[in-house]
C-alpha cells in the first residue's frame, strides 16, 4: 500500500490534459471486439480499468496491438457473433463498467458459457440488473447468491424487449443495447433520468439505427458492426479533480485541454459554476431527440472562487455521479449547506461512496451527516486536514489528494495507488500545476 502526503498548495498554475476517458475507453475495446473489420483507437486509456477491457477482449479471441508508445491500439475483433469460449473465467478486475457491458455481448453467443469474476471490490457489485434484462431476452445467467460476481453468462437466441430500467444507469443501458445487437427485432430501453450516452453515440458511428425519443433509446438488430476509427477524448471525471483543485487553491489559474464535454458527462460542471467556482469553456448543451456519432472535445479554464452551497437533486445525478465526492469536498468549503440527494447508487460504487466520502472528510475537519441517498454538508470555509484511507476506491484516493492541496495542515493518503484504476498519472499532472 503507498502512503503519500499531500501539503497544502499556494496556488496551481498551468495547463494540464486529463487522462482519455476510461467509459469510452471500455467501449471502444468491447464495441471493437465485436466488429467484423479491424479498429484503431487513438489515446486509449492506459490504466489497470481499461487494461482489464483489453485482456477480456483478448481471451475473447480478438487480437489487440498497442503502437506508436501506446497512442495507437488496434483491436482485431472477432465479428458479433464468434466470442471464442476462454479456458478459465474473464477476469474483470475493479472494473464494474467492463462486468455490467461485457455480458450484454456473451448474451447473444449461442449455447456458449463464459464467467465473469474479478477483485474484492467487484465481488461485493450487483449484477443482478443485468441479469433480469438479459434472462427476459432468453440468456441464462448464474450469479453467486443470484446477484454477486463470480457469474456465468450462458448465450442464447435472443428476444427484443423493451425494458424500463429501474435506476438510472447507463452500464445497465448499455448492456441491453448491445444485447439488442443480436436479438430477433428492436431493443427499447426506457430511462428514468438521462444517463452518459457514449455506448449510442459508437453505435451510432458504427452504422447502427439508433433512436432516442425523449427517455426512449431504441436500437435495430445488426449483422456486424463496422466501426471507423475511433479517438477517445480526455475524461471530464478525472478533469473534475483539476477542475476541483483549481476552484479551491487560492490564486489558481489552470487550463484544462482535451477534455470530454459531452453534457452527459458535464453535470459537475453545471454544478461547480452554480455555486460560484470559475469554469469556462464551450460545454455542450442538453441534447436533443436523436443520436450524434460523435463526442465533442473543449478546453477549459478554471479559476479560485467563493463558494456558496447548493442542492443536488436527483435528475441532476446521473450526469455527475462520479464526481459526487467531489461536491461533498466543495462543500465542506463553500457558504452554507449542500445537499445531495437521490444518489443512493452512490453506495454500490467500487466503496459505498456515501459511507467512504462522509466519514474520511469528516476526519479531515469536515460537519456532514450521510443520508440513505446522499449527504448533507454544512460548510466550514475549510478543512484543517488529517488522514483518509482510500478503500482501494480510485476516487476517494484523488479526493483526498485534492482535500490536501487545500486543507490547513495537508493530508495523508492512504492506498494512494488505486488511482492507477484511472489516473495513472494523476501525482504528475497535480506536480506540474503545483511548479506552474
Ligand atoms: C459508467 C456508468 C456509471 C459510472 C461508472 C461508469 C459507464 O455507472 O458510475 O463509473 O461507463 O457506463 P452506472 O451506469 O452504474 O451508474
Amino acid at each position: 500500500m503507498t502512503t503519500v502526503h499531500w501539503a497544502p498548495a499556494k496556488k496551481l498554475k498551468g495547463s494540464v490534459r486529463p487522462p482519455a476517458d476510461k467509459s469510452i475507453s471500455h467501449r471502444a475495446a468491447i464495441l471493437g471486439a465485436m466488429a467484423a473489420e479491424p479498429v484503431r483507437v487513438r489515446n486509449y486509456l492506459h490504466a489497470e480499468d481499461t487494461t482489464s477491457t483489453l485482456n477480456a477482449v483478448r481471451a475473447l479471441g480478438a487480437l489487440v496491438t498497442v503502437d506508436e508508445g501506446g497512442d495507437l491500439v488496434t483491436i482485431r475483433g472477432t465479428g458479433l457473433r464468434n466470442a471464442q469460449v476462454p479456458d478459465g473465467p474473464i477476469d474483470v478486475g475493479n472494473a464494474g463498467t467492463l462486468m455490467r457491458l461485457l455480458p450484454g455481448w456473451l448474451a447473444g453467443q449461442e449455447g456458449q458459457a463464459y464467467t465473469l469474476d474479478g477483485d474484492s471490490s467487484i465481488r461485493r457489485r450487483p449484477v443482478d440488473r443485468v441479469a433480469e434484462p438479459l434472462r427476459r431476452m432468453g440468456a441464462t445467467i448464474d450469479a453467486t447468491d443470484d446477484r454477486l460476481p463470480p457469474f456465468t453468462v450462458t448465450g442464447a437466441r435472443l428476444r427484443s424487449i423493451a425494458y424500463d430500467l429501474p435506476v438510472a444507469s447507463a452500464q445497465v443501458k448499455s448492456c441491453v443495447l448491445l444485447a439488442g445487437l443480436m436479438a430477433d427485432g428492436a431493443t427499447t430501453v426506457v430511462e428514468p433520468a438521462p444517463s452518459r450516452d457514449h455506448t449510442e453515440r459508437m453505435l451510432a458511428a458504427a452504422g447502427v439505427t439508433v433512436h432516442r425519443n425523449g427517455r426512449h433509446v431504441t436500437v435495430t438488430n445488426v449483422d456486424e458492426l463496422v466501426l471507423d476509427d475511433l479517438v477517445v477524448p480526455g475524461d471530464p471525471s478525472s478533469a473534475a479533480f483539476m477542475i476541483a483543485a483549481g476552484v479551491l487553491v487560492g490564486g489558481s489559474r489552470i487550463t484544462i485541454t482535451g477534455s470530454g464535454t459531452n453534457w452527459t458527462r458535464t453535470g459537475f460542471h453545471r454544478i461547480v459554476q452554480r455555486m460560484g467556482g470559475i469554469v469556462v469553456g464551450e460545454l455542450e448543451d442538453a441534447p436533443d431527440d436523436g443520436v450524434v456519432g460523435t463526442e465533442p472535445i473543449g478546453d477549459l479554464e478554471v479559476a479560485h472562487g467563493p463558494l456558496t452551497g447548493t442542492v443536488v437533486e436527483a435528475d441532476e445525478v446521473p450526469p455527475a455521479i462520479d464526481e459526487l465526492p467531489l461536491v461533498a469536498l466543495l462543500g465542506c468549503f463553500a457558504e452554507g449547506e449542500t445537499i445531495v440527494r437521490g444518489a443512493h447508487e452512490l453506495r454500490l460504487k467500487e466503496s459505498d461512496r456515501i459511507a467512504t466520502v462522509v466519514d474520511g472528510l469528516n476526519a479531515l475537519g469536515g460537519d456532514l451527516t450521510a443520508t440513505d441517498d446522499g449527504f448533507v454538508v454544512r460548510g466550514t470555509g475549510g478543512l484543517k486536514g488529517g488522514t483518509i484511507h482510500s478503500h482501494g476506491d480510485h476516487r476517494l484516493a484523488m479526493l483526498g489528494a485534492i482535500a490536501g492541496l487545500a486543507s490547513e495542515e495537508g493530508v495523508t493518503v492512504e492506498g494512494m495507488e488505486a488511482a492507477d484504476v484511472s489516473y495513472p498519472t494523476f501525482a504528475d499532472d497535480i506536480g506540474s500545476l503545483i511548479g506552474g
